[in-house]
């Protein structure tokens, strides 16, 4: 479980995230929703420990980051596993060594021990025969798979997304979301989740914060985000062309 305390976080005196206040559970898919520029992936890099919050806290499992010697913060992010938008792999790397980077870093396993785990990381994701190509030898769906194997590898009891499924077809981007959904679920991790595509919210999203400007302007789950009063939220819910006419629809009873 991740608590957030009245987290201010600002750049050159402008204030970005102003104040929030929320929970993540363990073995749920958190989504942070927002329009562009409202904050969401400077809320994440605050809770890899990436930035330093100006005020509030963060604890982790009850552990406050802020209140950690260095030596303990280093072992926190040590728990901690990170997809980047865009997939963010290593070009010249195979898949095998770009999923066995963070366990060369953060580990002193032996070179079969992390084969082993990596091959685990990428059987959870369902990438078999894969091992030895290049990222640019495979599919942007793929691309995420390694991404997630690489964040999972370490077998983390964080786990952050930033947009996982930017660039992909509708169809792939929920087997994705889905995807993360069963590790989330099986392996127990406090997952967080940042988009901006409805679709995941309604496929994935068992707790949502909707961030506005940097403030929390409203938190619940898929099913209460459809029966919200609040503008700032419809707006963003049925800002696509084909939510406007389901609900245009929904309201003429059709
Ligand atoms: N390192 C930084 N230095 C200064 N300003 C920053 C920095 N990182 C982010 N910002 C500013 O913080 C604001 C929020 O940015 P953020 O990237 O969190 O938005 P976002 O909600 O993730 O948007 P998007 O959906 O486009 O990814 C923006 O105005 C941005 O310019
Ligand atoms: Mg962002």
């Amino acid at each position: 479980m991740i608590e957030v305390f009245d987290l201010h976080k600002a750049f050159n005196g402008e204030e970005i995230l102003k104040g929030i206040t929320t929970t993540f559970s363990r073995g749920k898919t958190n989504l942070i929703i927002g329009t562009s520029g409202s904050g969401k992936t400077v809320f994440l890099k605050c809770m890899l420990g990436l930035f330093k919050p100006e005020k509030g806290k963060i604890c982790y499992d009850g552990e406050a980051y802020s209140e950690l010697d260095e030596e303990d913060q280093r072992a926190l992010r040590e728990k901690m596993g990170m997809v980047f938008q865009g997939s963010a792999l290593f070009d010249s790397m195979t898949v095998e060594e770009n999923v066995m980077f963070p366990l060369k870093m953060f580990t002193r396993q032996k070179k079969d021990e992390m084969l082993h785990r990596v091959n685990e990381a990428l059987d959870r994701v369902n990438l078999d025969n894969a091992n030895k190509k290049l990222p640019s030898e495979i599919s942007g769906g793929m691309q995420k798979r390694v991404a997630i194997a690489r964040a999972i590898v370490t077998r983390p009891k964080y786990l952050f997304c930033d947009e996982p499924n930017s660039g992909l077809d509708p169809k792939t981007a929920t087997v994705i979301d889905n995807l993360i959904q069963e590790i989330t679920i099986d392996y127990d991790i406090t997952t967080v989740i940042n988009t901006h595509d409805m679709n995941s919210v309604m496929e994935i999203g068992e707790k949502i914060v909707f961030l506005k400007n940097g403030n929390l302007e409203w938190e619940g789950d898929k099913t209460q985000i459809f029966k919200t009063d609040n503008e700032a939220v419809t707006d963003f819910v049925y800002s696509s062309n084909l939510f406007q006419k389901v609900r245009e629809a929904q309201l003429k009873g059709l």
